[in-house]
Protein backbone atom coordinates (compact mmCIF):
# COMPACT_ATOMS: atom_id res chain seq x y z
CA UNK A 1 0.00 0.00 0.00
CA UNK A 2 0.95 3.56 -0.58
CA UNK A 3 2.68 5.61 1.96
CA UNK A 4 0.34 8.24 3.23
CA UNK A 5 2.08 11.44 3.16
CA UNK A 6 -0.52 12.96 5.78
CA UNK A 7 1.61 10.74 8.24
CA UNK A 8 5.15 12.91 7.94
CA UNK A 9 7.59 13.64 9.83
CA UNK A 10 9.60 10.73 11.28
CA UNK A 11 10.82 10.61 15.18
CA UNK A 12 13.51 12.95 14.58
CA UNK A 13 10.71 15.58 12.57
CA UNK A 14 12.27 15.52 9.23
CA UNK A 15 9.89 15.44 6.01
CA UNK A 16 12.15 13.31 3.94
CA UNK A 17 15.30 15.38 3.91
CA UNK A 18 13.72 18.30 5.62
CA UNK A 19 13.09 19.90 8.95
CA UNK A 20 14.52 18.84 11.93
CA UNK A 21 15.81 20.32 15.19
CA UNK A 22 19.27 22.75 14.90
CA UNK A 23 18.85 24.18 18.07
CA UNK A 24 21.88 25.06 20.67
CA UNK A 25 22.14 22.53 23.31
CA UNK A 26 20.28 24.55 26.04
CA UNK A 27 17.28 24.44 24.02
CA UNK A 28 16.78 21.06 23.36
CA UNK A 29 14.98 19.93 26.52
CA UNK A 30 12.57 22.82 26.15
CA UNK A 31 11.80 21.89 22.38
CA UNK A 32 11.43 18.37 23.12
CA UNK A 33 8.75 18.52 26.43
CA UNK A 34 7.00 20.92 23.79
CA UNK A 35 6.76 18.26 21.47
CA UNK A 36 5.99 15.54 24.31
CA UNK A 37 3.21 18.09 25.73
CA UNK A 38 1.78 18.88 22.44
CA UNK A 39 1.44 14.66 21.42
CA UNK A 40 -0.54 14.27 24.97
CA UNK A 41 -2.71 17.30 24.21
CA UNK A 42 -3.24 16.18 20.72
CA UNK A 43 -4.99 12.68 21.73
CA UNK A 44 -6.83 14.38 24.52
CA UNK A 45 -10.46 14.54 24.29
CA UNK A 46 -10.99 17.63 26.80
CA UNK A 47 -8.17 19.51 24.67
CA UNK A 48 -9.79 19.12 21.76
CA UNK A 49 -13.27 19.57 22.58
CA UNK A 50 -12.10 22.65 24.38
CA UNK A 51 -10.39 23.84 20.85
CA UNK A 52 -13.28 22.82 18.96
CA UNK A 53 -15.18 24.68 20.88
CA UNK A 54 -13.67 27.99 20.55
CA UNK A 55 -13.15 27.44 16.83
CA UNK A 56 -16.72 27.55 16.91
CA UNK A 57 -18.16 29.91 18.84
CA UNK A 58 -14.77 32.83 19.31
CA UNK A 59 -13.21 32.38 15.64
CA UNK A 60 -16.52 31.35 14.15
CA UNK A 61 -15.57 28.29 12.40
CA UNK A 62 -16.53 26.56 9.72
CA UNK A 63 -15.62 29.36 7.32
CA UNK A 64 -17.54 29.18 4.41
CA UNK A 65 -16.96 27.92 1.02
CA UNK A 66 -18.21 30.26 -1.51
CA UNK A 67 -18.78 29.73 -5.33
CA UNK A 68 -17.18 32.59 -6.80
CA UNK A 69 -19.89 33.13 -9.50
CA UNK A 70 -18.43 36.72 -11.23
CA UNK A 71 -15.39 35.98 -11.17
CA UNK A 72 -16.06 32.56 -12.62
CA UNK A 73 -18.18 33.92 -15.16
CA UNK A 74 -16.16 36.55 -16.25
CA UNK A 75 -13.04 34.24 -16.63
CA UNK A 76 -14.27 31.58 -18.93
CA UNK A 77 -13.56 28.07 -17.54
CA UNK A 78 -13.07 26.19 -14.51
CA UNK A 79 -15.44 27.40 -11.88
CA UNK A 80 -13.35 28.87 -8.25
CA UNK A 81 -14.28 28.77 -5.01
CA UNK A 82 -13.23 30.74 -2.26
CA UNK A 83 -12.64 29.33 1.35
CA UNK A 84 -12.85 32.46 3.38
CA UNK A 85 -10.45 32.35 5.49
CA UNK A 86 -11.07 35.86 5.48
CA UNK A 87 -14.21 35.58 7.32
CA UNK A 88 -12.08 34.20 10.75
CA UNK A 89 -11.98 36.51 14.05
CA UNK A 90 -9.45 39.00 13.42
CA UNK A 91 -9.09 38.31 9.63
CA UNK A 92 -6.59 35.85 8.69
CA UNK A 93 -5.88 31.60 9.02
CA UNK A 94 -3.67 32.98 11.68
CA UNK A 95 -6.00 32.13 14.32
CA UNK A 96 -6.56 28.62 13.58
CA UNK A 97 -3.05 27.83 15.04
CA UNK A 98 -2.48 30.50 17.49
CA UNK A 99 -5.51 29.24 19.05
CA UNK A 100 -3.63 25.74 19.79
CA UNK A 101 -0.91 27.35 20.72
CA UNK A 102 -2.07 29.63 23.47
CA UNK A 103 -3.70 26.70 24.92
CA UNK A 104 -0.72 24.74 25.10
CA UNK A 105 1.17 27.38 26.40
CA UNK A 106 -1.07 27.59 29.12
CA UNK A 107 -1.69 24.34 29.99
CA UNK A 108 2.08 24.10 29.88
CA UNK A 109 2.07 26.88 32.15
CA UNK A 110 3.77 29.61 30.59
CA UNK A 111 3.77 32.89 31.26
CA UNK A 112 3.80 34.94 27.99
CA UNK A 113 3.25 34.35 24.37
CA UNK A 114 6.13 35.61 21.52
CA UNK A 115 6.88 35.86 18.20
CA UNK A 116 7.92 37.46 15.13
CA UNK A 117 5.01 38.70 12.42
CA UNK A 118 5.30 40.40 9.08
CA UNK A 119 1.97 41.16 7.65
CA UNK A 120 0.77 41.88 11.26
CA UNK A 121 -1.61 39.07 10.99
CA UNK A 122 -0.12 36.80 13.07
CA UNK A 123 1.07 39.51 15.48
CA UNK A 124 -3.04 40.35 15.94
CA UNK A 125 -3.84 36.78 16.11
CA UNK A 126 -1.42 35.74 18.68
CA UNK A 127 -2.26 38.91 20.81
CA UNK A 128 -5.88 38.24 20.52
CA UNK A 129 -5.79 34.43 21.68
CA UNK A 130 -3.17 35.69 24.38
CA UNK A 131 -5.95 38.17 26.13
CA UNK A 132 -8.09 35.23 25.38
CA UNK A 133 -6.24 32.69 27.97
CA UNK A 134 -5.22 35.69 30.08
CA UNK A 135 -0.82 35.54 28.89
CA UNK A 136 1.41 38.30 27.96
CA UNK A 137 2.06 38.85 24.91
CA UNK A 138 5.35 40.17 22.92
CA UNK A 139 5.81 40.84 19.41
CA UNK A 140 8.70 41.27 17.39
CA UNK A 141 8.30 43.56 14.17
CA UNK A 142 10.84 44.44 11.32
CA UNK A 143 10.56 48.39 10.94
CA UNK A 144 9.58 48.72 7.17
CA UNK A 145 6.33 46.32 8.27
CA UNK A 146 5.52 48.44 10.96
CA UNK A 147 5.13 51.03 8.40
CA UNK A 148 3.04 49.28 6.34
CA UNK A 149 0.83 47.39 8.43
CA UNK A 150 0.36 50.54 10.68
CA UNK A 151 -3.11 49.14 11.53
CA UNK A 152 -2.39 45.90 12.75
CA UNK A 153 0.72 47.31 14.71
CA UNK A 154 -2.40 49.35 16.49
CA UNK A 155 -4.63 46.56 17.23
CA UNK A 156 -1.74 44.37 18.88
CA UNK A 157 -1.29 47.46 21.09
CA UNK A 158 -5.07 47.88 21.64
CA UNK A 159 -4.92 43.89 22.88
CA UNK A 160 -2.53 44.61 25.38
CA UNK A 161 0.64 43.49 23.49
CA UNK A 162 4.39 44.73 23.20
CA UNK A 163 5.48 45.31 19.64
CA UNK A 164 9.43 45.30 19.29
CA UNK A 165 10.52 47.05 16.74
CA UNK A 166 13.45 45.39 14.69
CA UNK A 167 15.69 47.72 12.93
CA UNK A 168 18.38 45.59 12.21
CA UNK A 169 19.31 43.86 8.53
CA UNK A 170 16.30 43.71 5.99
CA UNK A 171 13.85 45.09 8.87
CA UNK A 172 11.31 42.62 7.30
CA UNK A 173 9.77 39.39 8.63
CA UNK A 174 13.47 37.51 8.13
CA UNK A 175 15.13 39.74 11.02
CA UNK A 176 11.68 40.17 13.17
CA UNK A 177 12.39 35.97 13.36
CA UNK A 178 16.18 36.32 14.31
CA UNK A 179 14.80 39.05 17.00
CA UNK A 180 12.05 37.31 18.40
CA UNK A 181 14.32 33.62 18.53
CA UNK A 182 17.36 35.91 20.53
CA UNK A 183 14.55 37.18 23.17
CA UNK A 184 13.30 33.75 23.52
CA UNK A 185 16.27 32.10 24.38
CA UNK A 186 16.62 34.63 27.47
CA UNK A 187 13.74 32.81 28.99
CA UNK A 188 12.65 29.75 27.41
CA UNK A 189 11.58 28.47 30.45
CA UNK A 190 8.58 31.01 30.98
CA UNK A 191 8.14 32.15 27.42
CA UNK A 192 6.31 29.84 24.42
CA UNK A 193 7.22 30.80 21.02
CA UNK A 194 3.87 31.17 19.16
CA UNK A 195 5.13 30.62 16.18
CA UNK A 196 3.87 31.95 13.08
CA UNK A 197 3.52 29.19 10.46
CA UNK A 198 5.06 25.90 9.53
CA UNK A 199 8.35 26.73 9.85
CA UNK A 200 11.23 26.30 12.90
CA UNK A 201 12.42 23.89 14.71
CA UNK A 202 10.39 20.70 14.98
CA UNK A 203 7.55 20.28 16.48
CA UNK A 204 6.44 23.35 15.28
CA UNK A 205 6.00 22.89 11.18
CA UNK A 206 3.87 19.67 12.29
CA UNK A 207 1.93 21.57 15.23
CA UNK A 208 1.39 24.39 12.93
CA UNK A 209 0.00 22.13 10.33
CA UNK A 210 -1.74 20.03 12.32
CA UNK A 211 -3.79 22.75 13.95
CA UNK A 212 -4.20 24.70 10.36
CA UNK A 213 -5.45 21.45 8.61
CA UNK A 214 -9.09 21.90 9.46
CA UNK A 215 -9.06 24.38 6.74
CA UNK A 216 -8.89 21.60 3.97
CA UNK A 217 -11.15 19.00 6.03
CA UNK A 218 -13.92 21.43 6.04
CA UNK A 219 -13.05 22.50 2.52
CA UNK A 220 -13.08 19.06 1.87
CA UNK A 221 -16.83 18.19 3.13
CA UNK A 222 -18.09 21.58 2.16
CA UNK A 223 -16.98 20.99 -1.86
CA UNK A 224 -18.92 16.86 -1.57
CA UNK A 225 -21.43 18.33 -0.74
CA UNK A 226 -21.67 21.47 -3.02
CA UNK A 227 -20.80 20.05 -6.00
CA UNK A 228 -20.16 15.92 -5.31
CA UNK A 229 -17.06 15.58 -6.16
CA UNK A 230 -13.45 16.59 -4.94
CA UNK A 231 -11.71 19.79 -6.52
CA UNK A 232 -9.44 19.42 -9.54
CA UNK A 233 -7.20 21.49 -8.18
CA UNK A 234 -6.46 23.77 -4.98
CA UNK A 235 -4.28 27.11 -4.98
CA UNK A 236 -2.84 28.79 -2.02
CA UNK A 237 0.04 31.50 -1.42
CA UNK A 238 3.33 30.64 0.51
CA UNK A 239 5.25 33.00 2.56
CA UNK A 240 6.24 30.02 5.51
CA UNK A 241 3.66 28.02 3.97
CA UNK A 242 0.78 27.62 7.10
CA UNK A 243 -2.63 28.17 4.85
CA UNK A 244 -1.07 26.34 1.93
CA UNK A 245 -0.51 22.88 3.98
CA UNK A 246 -3.58 23.67 5.98
CA UNK A 247 -5.29 23.58 2.85
CA UNK A 248 -3.40 20.67 1.34
CA UNK A 249 -3.23 18.37 4.10
CA UNK A 250 -6.40 16.58 3.91
CA UNK A 251 -6.20 16.00 -0.18
CA UNK A 252 -2.59 14.58 0.14
CA UNK A 253 -3.57 11.24 -0.45
CA UNK A 254 -5.77 12.18 -3.02
CA UNK A 255 -5.78 12.82 -7.03
CA UNK A 256 -6.39 16.67 -6.32
CA UNK A 257 -3.42 18.94 -8.27
CA UNK A 258 -1.96 21.23 -5.55
CA UNK A 259 -0.82 24.66 -6.17
CA UNK A 260 1.45 26.72 -4.13
CA UNK A 261 2.28 30.44 -5.18
CA UNK A 262 5.39 32.17 -4.03
CA UNK A 263 5.70 36.06 -4.66
CA UNK A 264 8.32 36.53 -7.76
CA UNK A 265 8.09 40.17 -6.24
CA UNK A 266 9.47 42.95 -8.50
CA UNK A 267 11.60 40.91 -10.70
CA UNK A 268 13.90 37.40 -10.15
CA UNK A 269 17.02 39.72 -9.53
CA UNK A 270 18.63 38.69 -6.05
CA UNK A 271 16.90 40.82 -3.59
CA UNK A 272 13.52 41.72 -5.36
CA UNK A 273 11.42 38.40 -5.02
CA UNK A 274 10.81 35.65 -2.93
CA UNK A 275 10.50 32.54 -4.70
CA UNK A 276 11.92 30.06 -2.80
CA UNK A 277 11.01 27.15 -3.87
CA UNK A 278 11.56 28.44 -7.89
CA UNK A 279 14.74 29.68 -7.57
CA UNK A 280 16.68 28.64 -3.79
CA UNK A 281 18.57 25.77 -2.70
CA UNK A 282 18.67 23.71 0.75
CA UNK A 283 20.03 25.19 3.58
CA UNK A 284 19.66 26.30 7.34
CA UNK A 285 17.70 28.56 8.56
CA UNK A 286 15.60 29.20 12.24
CA UNK A 287 16.72 25.56 13.33
CA UNK A 288 15.14 23.65 10.26
CA UNK A 289 16.75 22.46 7.37
CA UNK A 290 14.70 23.69 3.72
CA UNK A 291 15.05 25.36 0.38
CA UNK A 292 16.66 29.17 1.31
CA UNK A 293 17.22 31.71 -0.70
CA UNK A 294 20.89 32.14 0.26
CA UNK A 295 23.93 33.89 -0.53
CA UNK A 296 27.44 31.84 -1.44
CA UNK A 297 28.13 31.69 1.85
CA UNK A 298 24.87 30.23 2.90
CA UNK A 299 23.88 33.27 4.56
CA UNK A 300 19.78 34.47 4.29
CA UNK A 301 19.54 36.96 1.20
CA UNK A 302 17.34 39.92 1.33
CA UNK A 303 13.51 39.18 -0.29
CA UNK A 304 10.90 41.15 -1.41
CA UNK A 305 7.26 41.03 -1.61
CA UNK A 306 4.63 43.22 -2.16
CA UNK A 307 2.65 41.35 0.65
CA UNK A 308 4.61 41.45 3.55
CA UNK A 309 3.32 37.68 5.39
CA UNK A 310 5.57 36.62 2.13
CA UNK A 311 8.51 38.14 2.41
CA UNK A 312 10.52 35.09 4.17
CA UNK A 313 14.05 33.72 2.24
CA UNK A 314 12.98 30.23 3.67
CA UNK A 315 9.84 28.33 4.11
CA UNK A 316 8.16 25.27 6.05
CA UNK A 317 10.56 22.00 5.52
CA UNK A 318 7.26 20.38 4.52
CA UNK A 319 7.05 22.07 1.06
CA UNK A 320 10.12 21.24 0.57
CA UNK A 321 9.42 17.92 0.90
CA UNK A 322 6.45 18.13 -1.35
CA UNK A 323 7.95 19.92 -3.97
CA UNK A 324 11.32 16.96 -4.46
CA UNK A 325 7.87 14.41 -4.04
CA UNK A 326 6.57 16.17 -7.11
CA UNK A 327 3.27 16.03 -4.99
CA UNK A 328 2.81 20.20 -4.77
CA UNK A 329 3.70 22.19 -7.88
CA UNK A 330 4.88 25.44 -7.22
CA UNK A 331 4.12 28.51 -9.25
CA UNK A 332 5.16 32.26 -8.50
CA UNK A 333 3.61 35.30 -9.00
CA UNK A 334 4.71 38.92 -9.33
CA UNK A 335 3.72 42.15 -7.29
CA UNK A 336 1.74 43.79 -10.38
CA UNK A 337 -0.20 40.56 -11.11
CA UNK A 338 -1.05 40.42 -7.17
CA UNK A 339 -2.04 44.02 -7.40
CA UNK A 340 -4.44 43.02 -10.57
CA UNK A 341 -5.53 40.17 -8.44
CA UNK A 342 -6.70 42.43 -5.28
CA UNK A 343 -7.84 45.07 -7.14
CA UNK A 344 -10.32 42.56 -9.50
CA UNK A 345 -11.86 40.76 -6.56
CA UNK A 346 -12.83 43.65 -4.81
CA UNK A 347 -14.93 45.26 -8.05
CA UNK A 348 -15.88 41.64 -8.88
CA UNK A 349 -17.09 39.49 -6.15
CA UNK A 350 -16.95 42.91 -3.29
CA UNK A 351 -14.41 40.75 -1.04
CA UNK A 352 -11.12 42.44 -0.57
CA UNK A 353 -8.39 40.44 -0.10
CA UNK A 354 -4.98 40.32 1.83
CA UNK A 355 -2.16 40.94 -0.81
CA UNK A 356 -0.82 37.78 0.26
CA UNK A 357 -4.18 35.95 -0.56
CA UNK A 358 -3.67 38.08 -4.20
CA UNK A 359 -1.07 35.90 -4.94
CA UNK A 360 -3.06 32.87 -5.20
CA UNK A 361 -6.24 34.54 -6.77
CA UNK A 362 -3.83 35.72 -9.71
CA UNK A 363 -2.71 32.27 -10.09
CA UNK A 364 -6.05 30.82 -10.52
CA UNK A 365 -7.26 33.81 -12.41
CA UNK A 366 -4.38 32.95 -15.11
CA UNK A 367 -5.63 29.08 -15.10
CA UNK A 368 -9.00 29.01 -14.99
CA UNK A 369 -9.42 30.36 -18.46
CA UNK A 370 -7.45 27.71 -19.65
CA UNK A 371 -10.03 25.03 -18.28
CA UNK A 372 -12.73 23.41 -18.86
CA UNK A 373 -16.71 24.34 -17.02
CA UNK A 374 -16.49 20.60 -15.22
CA UNK A 375 -13.07 21.57 -13.54
CA UNK A 376 -13.33 23.11 -10.01
CA UNK A 377 -10.27 25.08 -8.48
CA UNK A 378 -10.43 25.82 -4.62
CA UNK A 379 -8.49 28.95 -3.57
CA UNK A 380 -7.61 29.77 0.03
CA UNK A 381 -8.29 33.64 0.80
CA UNK A 382 -6.58 33.71 3.78
CA UNK A 383 -6.78 36.76 4.67
CA UNK A 384 -8.68 39.86 4.88
CA UNK A 385 -7.44 42.86 2.88
CA UNK A 386 -7.98 45.65 5.33
CA UNK A 387 -4.95 45.92 6.65
CA UNK A 388 -3.47 46.72 3.05
CA UNK A 389 -5.78 49.06 2.26
CA UNK A 390 -3.78 52.33 3.03
CA UNK A 391 -0.95 50.93 1.23
CA UNK A 392 -2.59 50.15 -1.92
CA UNK A 393 -4.31 53.32 -2.32
CA UNK A 394 -0.77 54.98 -2.10
CA UNK A 395 0.41 52.99 -4.85
CA UNK A 396 -2.87 53.95 -6.81
CA UNK A 397 -2.68 57.86 -6.06
CA UNK A 398 1.57 57.05 -6.94
CA UNK A 399 0.78 55.49 -10.51
CA UNK A 400 -2.07 57.94 -11.70
CA UNK A 401 0.78 60.88 -10.56
CA UNK A 402 3.09 59.17 -12.88
C1 LIG B 1 -3.39 36.79 5.08
C2 LIG B 1 -2.09 36.05 5.02
N1 LIG B 1 -1.97 35.05 4.14
C3 LIG B 1 -0.81 34.33 4.05
C4 LIG B 1 0.28 34.64 4.83
C5 LIG B 1 1.54 33.86 4.65
O1 LIG B 1 1.79 32.96 5.68
P1 LIG B 1 1.69 31.41 5.47
O2 LIG B 1 2.47 31.06 4.24
O3 LIG B 1 2.27 30.84 6.69
O4 LIG B 1 0.24 31.07 5.29
C6 LIG B 1 0.19 35.69 5.77
C7 LIG B 1 1.32 36.03 6.64
O5 LIG B 1 1.33 36.98 7.36
C8 LIG B 1 -1.03 36.40 5.86
O6 LIG B 1 -1.17 37.43 6.72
Amino acid sequence: MKNSLKLLPNVNGYFGNYGGRQLPRELENIFTEIEKEYLKIKDDGDFQKEYSSLLQNYVGRPSPLYFAKNLTQKLGGAKIYLKREDLNHTGAHKINHTLGEALLAKKMGKKKLLAETGAGQHGVALATVAALVGLECEIHMGEIDIEKQAQNVAKMKLLGAKVVCVKSGGRCLKDAVDSAFQAFVQNPQDVFFGIGSVVGPHPFPMIVRDFQSVVGREARGQILKMEGCLPDYLIACVGGGSNAIGLFHEFLDDEVKMIGVEPAGRSFKDGEHAATLTLGKPGNIHGMFTYLLQDKDGEPMAVHSIASGLDYPGVGPIHSFLKDAGRVIYESINDDEALGAFLELSKVEGIIPALESSHALAQAIKLAPTLSSDNLIIVNLSGRGDKDVDFVVDILARMKNI
